[in-house]
């Protein structure tokens, strides 16, 4: 298994990227979905339409879930997905307004649990955020465009 220094370099390896079409964000997903270990925190950073969910459905393919059925978990705050190769807790905490109801969700059932998690929104929980969380930054450079890289 990946240790996180290990991980970093690979990532590293891989990161920056820009994509120029929503197919070509699922496929970055997926390289990553198969580089991240069981257990991975991995914090999504954006603004609304920058491709975050898009990331999370190609992670979701490497862990051989079927991408369309990934969708945001707006009310929810997090959705649950088991594949042949491995589950993935989903959370959207855009709508999240008290980080008491991060703690009502039981969020350390998740991180500690034997998937990988994704966040979009993370900023909202950043004090709950363990020290091997791996954050990456999605950004518009054009309409079609996205970068995507580590966020330090
Ligand atoms: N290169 C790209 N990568 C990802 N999404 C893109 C890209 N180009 C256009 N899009 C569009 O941008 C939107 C991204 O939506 P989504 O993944 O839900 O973003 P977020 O979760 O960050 O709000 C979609 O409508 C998608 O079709
Ligand atoms: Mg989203």
């Amino acid at each position: 298994m990946n240790t996180s220094s290990e991980l970093k370099k690979q990532l590293e390896l891989y990161l920056p990227r820009q994509t120029r079409a929503a197919e070509e964000t699922v496929a970055v997903g997926d390289v990553l979905g198969r580089l991240l270990p069981m257990g991975s925190i991995l914090a999504l950073y954006g603004e609304l339409g920058s491709g975050k969910t898009h990331l999370v459905k190609g992670i979701a393919r490497a862990l051989g879930i079927a991408p369309e059925s990934v969708s945001s978990p707006t009310f929810t705050l997090v959705h649950e997905y088991t594949g042949p190769v491995g589950t993935l807790y989903h959370m959207d905490l855009y709508r999240l307004k008290h980080p008491e109801e991060f703690e009502a969700i039981g969020y350390e059932d998740y991180f500690y649990g034997p998937g990988i998690t994704v966040i979009e929104w993370p900023e909202r929980v950043e004090a709950y955020l363990p020290p091997h969380t791996l954050s990456l930054e999605l950004t518009h450079c054009g309409e079609d465009c996205r970068l995507i890289r580590l966020k330090t």
